[in-house]
């Protein structure tokens, strides 16, 4: 588990469902709950039907090696990725994969003006999505989330 003065990795990435995402995202939880929990990678996932938005932090190493098998995974195809070395975690490695939907967005519980469009691939979406993921990941798990 990396400590959080070790350096850490940040990857975002959008993909778009091939899977109905309401099918398949326990799964997709679960598994990264545990898979990511042995990497020692934390992060958020945001799903609707129309996009996957993904930030998973931790080692160099073990981001990129978990980017190369969710880029091979059948079930979204990958839009964009974005990287970089980040001074600390937005979220302790108690959460390996927090996850929200569109529901959270409804209900008002997170409410940042967030709405994907299903055609915007541009780089500025990326940098707002990343940033989208780390606000409502921490509105969401607070306890979860380290203070500045
Ligand atoms: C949108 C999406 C997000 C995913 N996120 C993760 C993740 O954070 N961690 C993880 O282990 N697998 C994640 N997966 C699943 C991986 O793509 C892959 O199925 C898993 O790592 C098992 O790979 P393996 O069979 O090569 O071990 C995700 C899949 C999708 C479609």
């Amino acid at each position: 588990m990396s400590l959080p003065d070790q350096p850490v990795y940040q990857a975002c990435y959008r993909s778009t469902p091939i899977a109905d995402p309401k099918t398949v995202i326990l799964d997709i939880v679960r598994l990264s709950e545990v898979n990511n929990h042995k990497l020692g990678v934390s992060g958020m996932l945001y799903f609707s039907p129309v996009a996957y938005f993904q930030m998973i932090e931790g080692s160099e190493k073990n981001v990129l090696k978990l980017m190369d098998s969710i880029r091979l995974d059948a079930r979204h195809a990958v839009i964009w990725e974005s990287y970089q070395p980040v001074a600390r975690r937005s979220f302790r490695t108690e959460l390996p994969m927090g996850y929200i939907d569109d529901a959270d967005l409804r209900s008002g519980a997170i409410d940042n003006g967030f709405h994907p469009k299903r055609d915007d691939y541009s780089k500025a979406q990326a940098n707002i999505a990343c940033q989208f993921l780390v606000t409502s990941g921490q509105q969401k798990y607070p306890s979860m989330s380290y203070t500045y």
